[in-house]
């Protein structure tokens, strides 16, 4: 289906949060080149040309191979600052007001860069947004489900000191094979320091997955969860529950999660009535950012004004902002609605 012009501005301009965003999946390949050279890193790629063509995964773990061999030239903080106030521009000029973000601490950890220089340089990124454009973030740290539990005790210890500045604690990486009952130790201390918690669940994996998600580490909302349809029960639960799925359109379109847009599970689980965002995952990668996720899955599957409408409304109602923050959002979704129609 074909998009107007008329619908495609609307689409663009509509007040909207992300909640699936790596951020180091935003780091686009000038500023990656321009960081390698900063920071004398050598990288398998030397030009934007080389590494646009090195994008084409066959799963997830192609993309993750090639994701953390371009985060190693992340390395101070100022680094950290300048990828994530590309982003917070970026997300502004696509009229997205509120985003939850998440980083992979283990990814920068591990190569000796202290979480201190991770964290300190997006909080100030942050900080700069809310002050420039009114943007408002949440931080969300993910652990990496491939690496041993051992490794994620000792980073949510290192999360727990910068406890005012974290809202979640998430969980990603290579999926199958690393199910979240691996981590339901780790997920009980993190809600007992008062974190909630979110995973990737149902990307690559079984429904299973998710249930585990939901009933071992009490997750808020599920990332991604397109897996979820095989499961009926799973499904139904999803929707009495009202628990958010985070879907990321190009991302499952390049990662092989699905063959063919058309087929994206989105427009069912939105006409079942479940609790469905738009997000951009890591759009450095993946073609686009969160606009182009919208506009893709609405030429894919046909989506109408109204169900823009309550996509731009889940996405507030979906996010860990108090319920008079969401009001406070969701009237500027229905004033922009209101205002375009007229
Ligand atoms: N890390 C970054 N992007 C991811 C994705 N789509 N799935 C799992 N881990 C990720
Ligand atoms: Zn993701």
């Amino acid at each position: 289906m074909h998009i107007n012009k008329s619908f495609e501005e609307f689409i663009k301009g509509i007040p909207k949060a992300e909640l699936h965003l790596h951020i180091e999946g935003t780091l686009e390949p000038k500023l990656m080149l321009e960081l390698a050279k900063r920071n004398k890193v050598k990288l398998k790629y030397d030009s934007v040309d080389e590494l646009h063509k090195a994008y084409s995964f066959k799963n997830l773990q192609e993309f993750l191979d090639i994701y953390y061999a371009g985060a190693t030239v992340l390395i101070t903080e100022q680094d950290f600052y300048d990828m994530t106030w590309a982003y917070l521009a970026k997300a502004h000029l696509q009229n997205v007001i509120h985003a939850e973000i998440f980083f992979d601490p283990q990814t920068h950890t591990n190569r000796g860069i202290s979480f201190d220089t991770v964290i300190n340089g997006i909080h100030k990124a942050l900080e700069d947004a809310k002050t420039k454009f009114g943007l408002t973030a949440k931080l969300i740290p993910c652990l990496l489900r491939d690496l041993d539990v051992e490794s994620a005790v000792q980073t949510l210890n290192q999360v727990c000191s910068y406890k005012n500045w974290i809202a979640a604690i998430g969980l990603d990486s290579a999926e199958v094979g690393n199910p979240p009952s691996k981590f339901k130790e780790v997920f009980n201390t993190a809600r007992q320091n008062g974190f909630l918690t979110v995973a990737h669940a149902g990307e690559e994996g079984p429904a299973e997955y998710v249930w585990e998600a939901i009933n071992l580490l009490k997750v808020s909302r599920i990332d991604h969860g397109n897996n979820s349809l095989d499961d009926e029960k799973l499904v139904d639960y999803l929707s009495e529950q009202k628990i958010p799925l985070t879907f990321c359109p190009l991302s499952n379109l390049k990662l092989k999660v699905v063959t063919d847009l058309k087929k994206h599970p989105l427009k069912t689980m939105l006409e079942k009535g479940l609790m469905v965002t738009i997000n951009s995952d890591d759009p450095a990668y993946f073609g686009g950012y969160v606009n182009e996720n919208y506009l893709s899955i609405a030429e894919s599957i046909g989506l109408l004004h109204d169900e823009v409408c309550v996509l731009a409304k889940n996405s507030f109602n979906a996010s860990f902002l108090t319920e008079q923050e969401k009001q406070f959002y969701i009237n500027k979704v229905e004033e922009y609605n209101k205002n375009f129609n007229e």
